[in-house]
């Protein structure tokens, strides 16, 4: 590769990801998918200083740790960052005034589609609102309700999934929605090839998670890093359900003991139900309950036998700990390169 031709595709992948660099306010259209427990002050603020987009991860967090996590990471950054806030959470409307407080720039929303009233909370004052979307039709009624910007994500990603690939969501989704609003692709991206396809096929920029848990600044347990890197795609199993009655929310994950015991557990609280020794609702819950606390006990305190080692097919592509700015650099090299 001469530095003619890698400047060539530099300046090509640029003008590709404009639109998303734009809405970003990055050097680089590569997010960092908040990733709960793991995407905190310290990852968060290596991406945005290595030039992407870190989004913190409120998870679970009470609005005073969110309030302290986003003061935290502005003293350990002065670039854009974003927050990634879960619908579902109980305290929503709590969690939407501290980015409010604190004046956050962009908000993301994931888990589920959002409320008419968390959408126009954030846009009240001034936040750019991203949205996952699963489906055309989503995307469209998303942008209707003044979401700025989505996210794509397919099945490949770590965490909890939907049921389409990231391809198939690329082709369905790009075409019809690329040109109205920034779309970000997501699920499955290991390498700055691909990032450079999507963007070729329209997407504003790329968001990764899985290849970020190995950086050096982020704080997960050295034995959950090294499931990673031991890790291939083909380890990187969506949780099954074994019953319609008892839905399981898909969740992509390292195979441990706990997926196994997982299985065990679910056909021990059916045999229950069938006996008629539980309820329908008191097995659903013995289901749901079952991973309670498991990402924490992984990424925290490295319980890798039990714990939930949430990790996209990507996997395979984490080869070793790096600074996140080796990981980033990479990225654009390689996408540079083939664009070129
Ligand atoms: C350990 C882990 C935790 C995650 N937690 C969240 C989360 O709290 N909120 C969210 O929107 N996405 C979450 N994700 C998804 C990521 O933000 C990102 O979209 C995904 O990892 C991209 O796919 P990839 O893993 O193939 O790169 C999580 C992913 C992982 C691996």
């Amino acid at each position: 590769m001469t530095q003619d031709n890698h400047e060539a595709g530099l300046n090509r992948l640029n003008r590709l990801w404009e639109k998303g660099t734009a809405f970003l306010g990055s050097e680089y259209a590569i997010l960092g998918g908040a990733m709960t427990w793991v995407s905190e002050r310290n990852l968060v603020s290596a991406i945005s200083n290595a030039g992407g987009f870190g989004i913190i991860a409120c998870g679970g967090m009470t609005p005073e740790l969110l309030s302290q996590e986003i003061a935290a990471t502005r003293a350990m950054t002065d670039k854009p960052f974003g927050v990634n806030l879960i619908t579902l959470h109980p305290d929503i409307d709590n969690l939407i005034a501290v980015c409010r407080e604190h004046q956050v720039s962009h908000v993301v929303l994931a888990g589920g589609l959002p409320a008419v009233s968390s959408i126009k909370a954030i846009k009240d004052f001034g936040a750019k609102l991203m949205c996952f979307a699963p489906a055309v039709s989503l995307a469209k009624k998303l942008i209707r309700v003044g979401v700025d910007a989505l996210v794509i994500e397919g099945m490949e990603a770590g965490g909890h999934i939907g049921p389409v690939s990231t391809s198939v969501l690329a082709q369905e989704v790009l075409p019809v929605v690329g040109d109205q609003i920034p779309v970000f692709v997501a699920g499955g991206i290991g390498r700055g090839e691909a990032i450079a396809g999507y963007l070729e096929m329209g997407a504003a920029g790329a968001q990764l998670g899985t290849r970020f848990v190995v950086a050096n600044e982020c704080i997960a347990h050295e034995r959950f890093k090294r499931a990673f890197i031991r890790g291939n795609a083909r380890d990187a199993i969506a949780s099954v359900q074994i019953d319609p009655k008892f839905p399981v929310i898909p969740v992509r994950a390292l195979r441990n003991e706990g997926t196994e015991q997982f299985m065990r557990t679910q056909q021990e609280v059916l045999t229950k139900y069938q006996n008629k020794e539980v309820s329908q609702d008191e097995a659903q819950m013995q289901i749901e309950h079952f991973w309670g606390g498991a990402l924490r006990r992984a990424v925290i305190d490295g319980d890798v036998e039990t714990g939930s080692i949430m990790a996209g097919q990507s996997v395979g592509m984490v080869k070793s700990e790096m600074p996140t700015s080796d990981i980033i650099d990479e990225l654009v090299a390689q996408a540079a390169d083939y664009l070129s």
